[in-house]
């Protein structure tokens, strides 16, 4: 067998046009400093802003500042190991995380890293996880309902799918319990739910999960952690890797419910970050940015058109406040992105108002529009219901001598206050929502003693399973009311069985 001279020199020549392409996606550098999870590293004049890098050990980090003379790369895990001199090398990648269906029912870090011991996960798509917003001509205004199960949510701050609601409250208010019980009521309701844990316990973490899965709702969820002893990086991005991997659900016409518990931590990990990387401090030395870091990352949050599949994706951030100051920086920050907000009051809480909803300060600015008809109509003096209540408490507490329709707006008022309140974990689907306020406004529960109301409502609910079925089926399938007077008649049938205890 003979060798030809061309093929020789066709074969040098390609080998020497990709040695030299091999050269330009690999370009180099050395770390000149490295501390607190921040490298400074000379000679990656091409990189991109936001691309992964590589040391030399194999831990990933991401280029942030991009200086004249060094770049400033915050790394992505243990930076005990990195070394002044250590190579660095460009991945040309701008940093994605892994998407699709096989994340469903499990725990990853922000890089899409399992974590949850149960092996790897076999996903072959990838997405950048900083992506445009979609535009306004892509989008549709929201009108289709998300439902949390939470009798005093569904009823006075409604969300909508493609909404951005915003839940506020000092520490330990029921916030997470929120969040946990909108998940669990999503089962059957063709939503994909992205839980993003921030800067929480490890052990906090896994309770939720623990719950989850004993509610049957992690088949159709996907947790995301950066737990409180994970590096500032990895914290500030989860959000981020949370919206992606829905992102991709919405663009295939599917609804998605993202949480994120919660924004304040996140915003602490980038303070973190940026005073690292030496970037100047503004108000309680947040950088300048802060904002841009929450409004890029709930503007994500949508309703798409028709044309673009009619996916969504709605947005449920978290932020936790100081003795109930929501003028802080983070928190009107953050009020004045979202569509609404849900204040979560402590002395509610502790007084046993749970959820701890304070009616007067939340609202939702678009979910109206999304709440079925039935439930629209009987909700439409409950805030105000409650407003007057909260005022003439206040006054009642001094006087006994009260007239007549003032004791009878405290009458209601007790009793919407206790048939608003909601145990954990016990979601109850909209028509059930819709009978019990409906005998509530129309003063069936009058008579009733206040500490009778929660066991009448129980009661009822599971009476009306098996005696009004029909009227349940009526209000779920057409989302209007049914014939009124029969509704009224199987509220008396049901008084004349409940018996007031002594
Ligand atoms: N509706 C409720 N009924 C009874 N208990 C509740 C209710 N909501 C919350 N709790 C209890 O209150 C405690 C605090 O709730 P949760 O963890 O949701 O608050 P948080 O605001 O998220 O707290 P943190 O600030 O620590 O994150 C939990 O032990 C939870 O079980
Ligand atoms: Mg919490």
């Amino acid at each position: 067998m003979s060798i030809k001279a061309e093929e020789i020199s066709a074969l040098i020549k390609q080998q020497i046009e990709n040695y030299e392409s091999e050269i330009e996606v690999s370009d180099v550098g050395t770390v000149i400093e490295v501390g607190d999870g921040i490298a400074r590293v000379h000679g990656l004049d091409n990189v991109m802003s936001g691309e992964l890098v590589e040391f030399s050990n194999g831990v990933m980090g991401m280029a942030q500042n991009l200086e004249e003379n060094n770049v400033g790369i915050v790394i992505l895990g243990p930076f005990t190991e990195i070394k002044e001199g250590d190579e660095v090398r460009r991945t040309g990648r701008i940093m994605q995380v892994p998407v699709g269906e096989e994340l469903l029912g499990r725990v990853v870090n922000p890089l899409g890293q399992p974590v949850d011991g149960k092996g790897p996960i076999e996903t072959n798509k990838t997405r950048p996880i900083e992506s445009p917003a979609p535009g306004v001509m892509d989008r549709k205004s929201v009108h289709e309902p998300l439902q949390t199960g939470l009798k005093v949510i569904d009823s006075m701050i409604p969300i909508g799918r493609g909404q951005r609601e915003l839940i506020i409250g000092d520490r330990q208010t029921g916030k997470t319990a929120i969040a946990i019980d909108t998940i669990i009521n999503q089962k059957d309701q063709d939503m994909i739910c992205i839980y993003v844990a921030i800067g929480q316990k490890e052990s906090t973490v896994r309770g939720v999960v623990e719950t989850l899965r004993q509610h049957g709702a992690l088949d159709y969820t996907i947790v995301v952690t950066a737990s409180a002893s994970q590096p500032a990086p990895l914290l500030y991005l989860a959000p981020y890797a949370g919206v992606t991997m829905g992102e991709e659900f919405m663009y295939n016409g599917k609804h998605v419910l993202v949480v994120y518990d919660d924004l304040s931590k996140q915003a602490a990990a980038y303070r973190e970050l940026s005073l690292l990387l030496r970037r100047p401090p503004g108000r309680e030395a947040f950088p300048g940015d802060v904002f841009y870091l929450h409004s890029r990352l709930l503007e994500r949050a949508a309703k798409l058109s028709d044309e673009k599949g009619g996916g969504s994706l709605t947005a449920l951030p978290f932020v936790e406040t100081q003795a109930g100051d929501i003028s802080a920086y983070i928190p009107t920050n953050v009020i004045s992105i979202t569509d609404g907000q849900i204040f979560l009051q402590s002395d509610l809480f502790h007084s046993g108002v749970r959820p701890a909803v304070n009616a007067g300060l939340s609202v939702s600015r678009v979910g109206g529009a999304a709440q079925i008809k039935a439930m629209k109509k009987v909700s439409g003096t409950l805030r105000l219901d409650l407003a007057a209540y909260r005022e003439l408490e206040a006054f009642a507490q001094f006087g006994s001598d009260l007239d007549k329709a003032t004791q009878a707006k405290l009458n209601r008022g007790a009793r919407t206050v206790e048939v608003l309140k909601q145990g954990l974990h016990q979601p109850l689907p909209v028509e059930k929502q819709v009978t019990i306020i409906y005998a509530l406004i129309n003063g069936f529960l009058d008579d009733i003693p206040v500490e009778d109301v929660q066991r009448f409502e129980a009661e009822f609910h599971s009476w009306m399973d098996k005696n009004g079925k029909e009227l349940l089926d009526h209000i779920r399938e057409t989302g209007n009311l049914p014939d009124e007077d029969q509704l009224k008649e199987k509220i008396k049938e049901f008084k004349k069985t409940f018996a007031v205890s002594e």
